[in-house]
């Protein structure tokens, strides 16, 4: 029996889980895809061959025919229609961030407590990407000596129309939070921010956390690089240092020159990243244990540091991280 899948969303991100779910996922069945723009569902259901199309998110999760939803509506949709997946006792693999706003992190994290099962798991696809995965077995082997300081660097060729400041840190950023999180296997304790005098509206924003465990993680995240998407970073011990690598397919020659070629967005770089994600979640679904994504607390403080990355923004002042307890139920 195939997992029926209910894909909320079908803009960039879901047409994209769409396509990963269509080719990379053995025992999937796209049931339904739903987009308010009922366009964006039917284009997206006709080059993955999924069964149905709506443009009601609650009918998808309220569906006997849904067995599973993945949500990739924008960020404000993400926690009610989580809630809702909760209510209705089904699995459900939701888009970065969990919410943008904590109290509603909260609000599911107390609602899957409640339910007594772990039915979320957002979409911080980072922790399956070879590369981070690399790094990370390194540092749980021992090779490079405890971890002291993370550089990471997160660059979009430009910003949508309303990203600012804020929405890199509220939107891109928590993508850095997680993955240093999960790499350092510690909590964020402190967060640092500032900016260019010299740039506008949208130039880059440096911040510098610091973690329980004492290691420093410095994160550029530039909405407006125009030269390619590019996620760099470098993990430094103790005994020596590891480089994420982007996938390379081809080294260019031409012209008395060595070609670099970027990609225009984040799919191409993180493709076999989502294939692993989604893989992983099915079969977490499908077994009931969980795999090593991003727990509904993982969200939550995802976003907890992103509004002391707020807060840091506007007082130009160190921000604490607050956390609630970790409820023994996400042990
Ligand atoms: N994991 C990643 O690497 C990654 C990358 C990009 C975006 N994202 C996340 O994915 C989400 C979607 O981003 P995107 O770039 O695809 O945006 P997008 O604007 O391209 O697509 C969003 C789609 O949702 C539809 N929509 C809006 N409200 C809806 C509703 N209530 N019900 C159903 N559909 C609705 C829109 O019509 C649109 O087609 C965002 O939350 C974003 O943070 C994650």
């Amino acid at each position: 029996m195939s997992l029926r899948i209910g894909l909320i969303g079908a803009g960039i991100m879901g047409a994209d889980h769409a396509r990963v779910f269509a080719e990379e996922v053995p025992g999937t069945a796209l049931q339904v895809i739903c987009d308010a723009d009922r366009k964006r569902a039917r284009a997206a259901a006709d080059s993955t061959g999924a069964l149905d199309v709506t443009d009601d998110p609650l009918a998808v999760v309220n569906s006997s025919k849904v067995d599973a939803v993945v949500i990739a509506a924008p960020d404000p949709f993400h926690a009610p229609l989580a809630l809702a997946c909760i209510a209705a006792g089904k699995p459900v693999l939701c888009e970065k961030p969990l919410s943008q706003d904590v109290a509603k992190c909260l609000a599911v994290l107390a609602a899957e407590e409640k339910c007594g099962r772990r039915l979320v798991q957002v979409g911080f696809m980072r922790r399956f990407d070879p590369s981070y995965m690399e790094i990370r077995s390194l540092l749980v082997r021992g090779d490079l000596g405890k971890a002291l300081v993370f550089h990471c660097f997160h660059r979009n060729v430009s910003p949508a129309y309303d990203f600012r400041a804020e929405m890199a840190i509220c939107n891109s950023a928590p993508h850095e939070f997680d993955v240093a999180r999960w790499m350092l296997d510690s909590e964020i304790r402190t967060v640092s921010v500032c900016r260019p005098r010299a740039g506008g509206d949208t130039a880059p924003v440096l911040m510098m956390l610091e973690t329980e465990a004492g290691q420093l993680v410095n994160v550029e995240v530039n909405i407006s690089a125009s030269y390619g998407y590019d996620v760099r970073g470098e993990l430094v011990g103790e005994k020596g240092t590891a480089v994420l690598r982007a996938p390379v397919h081809a080294d260019i020659n031409l012209g008395l020159k060595q070609i670099n070629t970027y990609p225009a967005d984040w799919r191409p770089r993180f493709v076999e990243a989502y294939a692993r994600q989604n893989r992983a979640w099915v079969k977490s679904v499908n077994t009931g244990n969980p795999n090593h994504g991003a727990s509904a607390w993982d969200g939550y403080c995802s976003t907890a540091v992103a509004a002391a990355g707020v807060e840091a923004l506007h007082s130009g002042k160190p921000a604490k991280v607050e956390l609630t307890a970790k409820p023994p139920f996400y042990a």
